[in-house]
């Protein structure tokens, strides 16, 4: 659980920690519900009320009628016009295990000698609003309140297609003549990040979950934005188009809320006898009732709809914190009772939180493979979205500063299912104002090297010491051995930092020639051996298996291997395709790689800047000495008529780019060198030839013009010998 405002049981008499817990609790709910700004996680406010609840069962004496545990909802803000519900509303009672789940389904088993029906539905995470229909014609909405008042929101609802101005009855269900209806308003997820993007583009703090963007869209006041409006008619032009641009913003705001009914007050006329067949009504009527809920005979049902969602949970187009499970028949209901603060016919299953809080403890920095400086964030360990998370990339600085977290700072963490963590931003109210400013290091952390971005104007800051900073090193020839590359178990991060540090290997050309005899000079392969010493482990010599086996990976995967920038397994499939020889992509220009599908100008610079570095092309012949494959083995050749040719392209050839005619020759099986010897087969000129065409009377190789180039192309060889400027000798 995040860090806990004050310690969770406290030594502290019970008196004491009483007053503390429903001070906590109260200062929580004041910030939740009238603010909008939720200061606590609902997993740490759901522990406190859970300990406030147990400490007045076990000390009745201690409760009051004020205590938080019998209240309902929030306070209501100032800002609203109170509105009286006619029927209260309440709150529901949670569940945090499928063993509490059971509690409760037994307790009503109890009261009832028997299981009712039981109808689930999912727990939406937005707020609860009362609908007062006279007559079928909208009187009011309103939020929930304390439960019993509420605040006056009607005048939102023209702005807000979400919620029927009127009700049309049916045969089977006419509209009764006055109808509370209740439900939850709800920001969808798709339209969530859009308004928060907005929200940081007009300089303004971000909602931290779509329940607050919830409750910060329908708690507008749209009806003062238009008497300010009125007022500022005769004001400056400016004041009116911002005014106007606000209140825009504001109800376009509103008519993205989303409502689902889940629940009725008042209901005067002929009731329904289930909760099932009021939703029925209430759709029948025109109401958003959801087509999620499912009546279940059993706690085995229960339990089946609560893990189905459990799974599916970011499938469904508004947040859920959990499940809603109600006794169906009405009657039944009835019989169960509420108790001041719940229904005991009903309950809240909550499932795992996927926001936290936890105290940012620091901001380091992480140097990766291809030099990039990383700020990450250390957290104080916290369970979110059941898992254990303690690190949370914060990509660049840039980003640490749009967060606006400082270290030392209390922070939100958010985990949706599989999802990557990530910090959301500061509680600000927790600041104590011993919280510090991250500085983004001007030296690598790992090598001492100056940083500096790659590009001017580049976000991104890097170690440029790409050859021996020891975090780059590392990081590169973990790479090697990475699923996405070539894929050698045997080398995990712990090996090759055993490999760098033993230096075995100096870089990562050194890896795949490794032999037996080297790694028997590393304690990390080796164990006390029968009689002799040292004898190599299992791991080692699995190593020296898959080092074997991986030499043969398909050509691609050697690419990404070699860890040039930008380049991954699609754009490396791309090059492997269509060119298919790591020699021929060494030597390619921008031009060319770029005519390669898949493969864009940003990519072809990044593989042309990484093969001009001499280094790097030793990391390649390395590889190549131990027998990688560098040729992409091609199972759908068409006919390769150039098959063992190597030609020379010299000057402009009429009709071809340099690139293209390059491609042409490569694709039919030859081979395009930039010099000219006594192997050449071929040597094309077109205007400006240069010497290379001297050199080739030289040596008397055929030579071929823009028409020549032609026949070779689409007939071979011999034909184009036979066309070439200059006669083979061999003829
Ligand atoms: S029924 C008397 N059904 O959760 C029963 N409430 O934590 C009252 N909520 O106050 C509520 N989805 O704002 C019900 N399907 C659902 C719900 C739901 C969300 C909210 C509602 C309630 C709160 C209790």
């Amino acid at each position: 659980m995040a860090e806990p405002r004050a310690p969770r049981k406290s030594a502290a008499d019970p008196a004491t920690r009483w007053r503390e817990l429903v001070e906590l609790v109260e200062d929580a709910r004041q910030r939740y519900y009238v603010r909008d700004a939720a200061a606590l996680s609902d997993a740490d406010y759901d522990a406190l009320f859970r300990e406030l609840e147990e400490l007045e069962a076990a000390q009745p004496e201690l409760a009051s009628a004020d205590s938080p545990t019998q209240a309902v909802g929030g306070e209501r803000s100032e800002m609203f016009e109170p509105v009286e519900h006619l029927l209260r509303m309440l709150s529901l009672d949670n569940a945090f295990s499928s063993e509490e789940l059971a509690a409760w389904s037994a307790r009503v088993e109890r009261d009832l000698g028997s299981v009712p029906a039981m109808l689930c539905e999912l727990k939406v995470d937005g707020l609860a609003v009362d609908i007062v229909y006279d007559r079928g014609r909208l009187r009011s909405l309103a939020t929930r309140g304390d439960g019993r008042v509420g605040e006056d929101v009607t005048y939102n609802v023209r702005f807000m297609p979400a919620i029927p101005r009127t009700l049309t009855g049916t045969p089977e269900h006419p509209v009764p003549d006055l109808v509370e209806v209740r439900g939850e308003m709800y920001f969808p997820v798709a339209d969530f990040d859009a308004l928060n993007a907005e929200m940081l583009a007009l300089g303004r703090s971000p909602f931290a979950n779509a329940r607050n963007a919830a409750a910060g869209t329908l708690r507008q006041r749209v009806d003062r934005r238009e008497q300010e409006l009125a007022a500022a008619k005769d004001r400056a032009s400016t004041a009116i188009e911002r005014l106007r641009a606000d209140l825009d913003r504001a109800s376009r705001r509103l008519e993205l809320l989303q409502l689902v009914v889940h629940g009725v007050g008042i209901w005067q006329g002929h009731e329904p006898s289930r909760q099932s067949e009021a939703y029925a009504a209430l759709s029948g009527w025109g109401l958003p009732t959801s087509e999620r809920a499912r009546v279940v005979d059993d706690l085995a049902g229960v339990q089946a709809y609560v893990d189905f969602y459990g799974q599916h949970r970011h499938d469904v187009e508004h947040e859920i914190d959990g499940v809603v499970v109600k006794v169906d028949d009405l009657a039944t209901q009835g019989r169960l009772g509420s108790t001041s603060r719940a229904p005991r016919w009903a309950i809240a299953y909550k499932y795992p939180p996927e926001v936290v809080r936890t105290r940012l403890l620091d901001i380091e920095v992480n140097v990766g493979r291809t030099g990039r400086v990383t700020p990450f964030a250390v957290m104080a360990p916290v369970k979110v979205a059941g898992s254990t998370v303690s690190m949370a990339t914060l990509h660049n600085q840039e980003e640490v500063v749009r967060k606006g977290v400082l270290i030392g700072d209390l922070v939100f963490l958010r985990k949706a299912g599989d999802v990557i963590p990530e910090v959301l931003g500061p509680v600000v109210e927790e600041r104590t104002g011993a919280e510090r400013s991250f500085v983004m290091p001007t030296h690598c952390p790992s090598c001492g090297t100056a940083l500096a971005p790659a590009k001017e104007g580049d976000v991104d800051i890097r170690c440029p010491n790409q050859r021996s900073c020891p975090s780059q090193l590392r990081e590169r020839v973990f790479h090697v051995a990475s699923r996405g590359a070539l894929d050698i178990e045997g080398l995990g991060f712990k090996a090759a930092v055993a490999l760098l540090d033993d230096a075995i290997v100096t870089d990562e050309g050194d890896v795949m020639g490794l032999t037996a005899e080297q790694l028997r000079t590393s304690s990390f392969f080796t164990r006390e051996g029968v009689a002799e010493g040292r004898v190599l482990t299992a791991n080692a010599e699995k190593l020296l298996a898959e080092l074997e086996s991986a030499k043969a990976q398909p050509l691609w995967r050697v690419i990404v291997a070699l860890s040039i920038r930008h380049v991954g397994p699609t754009a490396a499939q791309a090059l492997a395709r269509e060119i298919g020889d790591l020699g021929v992509i060494a030597d390619s220009s921008v031009e060319r790689l770029s005519a390669v599908e898949g493969v864009g100008p940003i990519i072809a610079e990044a593989v042309v800047e990484w093969f001009g570095v001499d280094w790097h092309r030793d990391v390649v012949d390395k590889w190549r000495l131990a027998g990688v494959r560098m040729v992409e083995e091609r199972v759908d050749a068409g006919p390769r008529p150039l098959d063992g040719l190597t030609v020379v392209i010299t000057g402009t050839v009429d009709g071809w780019s340099r690139d293209g005619a390059t491609a042409a020759v490569q694709e039919l099986g030859g081979k395009v060198s930039g010099s000219v010897s006594k192997k050449t087969d071929f040597v094309v000129v077109g205007d400006n030839p240069g010497s290379k065409y001297d050199k080739a009377v030289d040596l008397g190789r055929p030579v071929l013009d823009a028409a020549g180039f032609g026949v070779l192309l689409e007939q071979g060889p011999d034909a184009a010998r036979a066309a070439a400027l200059v006669p083979d000798p061999g003829e």
